[in-house]
């Protein structure tokens, strides 16, 4: 397990902090920002460094927009009175950062602009590293859902920064899922969303330590698929129905209970409720498509939650962004948010999902998508990386 020393209790009222953030929200049909748990969690931690009286710069990226110029729809611009309003102190907002010259008073928030516009960004170009740190003395790393990203406002000034302290959340998020990496006891896991391909690794992970698996989504369709079943025009993806095998035959390789879907919501067309319905997974017909794993299926995964110690569910069972499609991702929160298990949810979409049900009953809910997962199979992540190298150096000296 990754143990970190420093801690923002470290800092003092001369510095100025650098507090890389994850604001990559998303945003309501009218073009807002949805204020979620990631706007929501950082505010104690900008309060709690502001009350040391130092200056903080509030950094992150948002979206893929093309860099080199400024993009309105992934501009910071409108979020500035939002975070504002919920710190209740004024922010300013630093349009031309890191290339225009800033001085913040001691004891004020700004913001900076979307680090997606600024070329080299994603590229770790040093001289951007440079950039961004000028007059900065310390970095407090809380991005965790992009710890997984080399990029010069991620590892670049973690490896750069003269000190670097690794935030309050971030620390939650590895010591969250450490302890279910380490778990003893029956482990469950349930595995959705539409691509096996952006979830293998994770998968073949899984599979030799879980005692039960769950599948559902475009992943439980490739596996069917795969074992030949039938399902008419549902999402599957045909380039992995090989890698859908080896994860099959792992599974009875290391006697996991390997739980597929047996019924399922389908239908005709997804804007006509008439053509859906609950059929059982061998009777599809040609014209139909899978939109939601079933009533049968979900009552299977919740049957062995009486009989597991720790569960993790990452995916949305269903086409989520539909209604339609909600219903077993919706019964299958509730359920798991009574279960008396180690619970631990993570994954972009999981969280879209949340989103709407909320995040209660849950030992943790992860604010990473693909960090989550990195972080799962990996043990650690790019920016945690830079962090240990960071404290390894700092023991080194303290020797010296
Ligand atoms: C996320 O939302 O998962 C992170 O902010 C990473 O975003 P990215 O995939 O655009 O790097």
């Amino acid at each position: 397990m990754l143990k970190f020393s420093q801690r923002i209790n470290a800092i003092t009222s001369k510095d100025t902090v650098l507090l890389r953030v994850d604001f990559n929200l998303s945003k309501d049909r009218q073009g807002q920002f949805v204020l979620s748990h990631r706007f929501y969690s950082m505010i104690p931690v900008i309060k709690q460094i502001v009350a040391k009286g130092c200056s903080v710069i509030v950094v992150s990226h948002l979206g893929r927009p093309k860099a080199g110029g400024v993009d309105k729809a992934y501009s910071f611009s409108s979020l500035v009175p939002e975070l504002s309003k919920a710190l209740d102190l004024p922010v300013s907002f630093l349009p031309g950062w890191p290339h225009q010259k800033t001085f913040l008073a001691p004891g004020t928030v700004a913001m900076a602009e979307n680090t997606r516009f600024l070329l080299g960004e994603t590229k770790n170009d040093p001289n951007l590293v440079g950039k961004m740190l000028n007059g900065v003395s310390t970095v407090v790393m809380e991005a965790f859902a992009c710890s997984h990203r080399k990029h010069a406002s991620t590892v670049g000034i973690a490896s750069q920064v003269s000190r670097l302290v690794l935030g309050p959340c971030h620390q939650q998020e590895i010591y969250a899922i450490d302890r279910f990496r380490h778990f003893s006891g029956q482990r469950m896991a349930v595995v959705a969303g539409k691509k096996i391909t952006t979830k293998l690794a994770l998968l073949e992970q899984m599979v030799a330590k879980m005692n039960v698996l769950c599948l559902g989504g475009g992943i439980a369709n490739t596996l069917l698929h795969s074992q030949g079943y039938q399902l008419g025009g549902s999402f599957v993806e045909y380039s992995q129905l090989r890698a859908a095998q080896v994860l099959y035959d792992l599974a009875k390789q290391h006697e996991v209970k390997l739980i597929l879907p047996q019924d399922v919501v389908v239908c005709e067309n997804l804007q006509d409720n008439h053509t859906m319905r609950i059929t059982d997974i061998d009777h599809i017909e040609p014209q139909e498509f899978i939109i939601d794993v079933g009533p049968k299926t979900v009552a299977a995964f919740v049957a062995e939650l009486a009989f597991v110690q720790s569960v993790y569910w990452n995916g949305p069972l269903g086409i989520y962004e539909h209604e339609s499609g909600m219903g077993a991702s919706t019964a299958w929160a509730q359920a798991l948010s009574s279960s008396k298990a180690y619970t631990l949810l993570g994954g972009g979409d999981t969280l879209s999902v949340l989103e709407n049900l909320g995040y209660k009953g849950f030992t943790h809910v992860s604010m990473g998508g693909g960090a989550f997962l990195h972080y799962l199979a990996h043990g650690t992540s790019p920016v945690l990386s830079a962090l240990q190298a960071y404290e390894e150096d700092a023991c080194e000296e303290q020797r010296l």
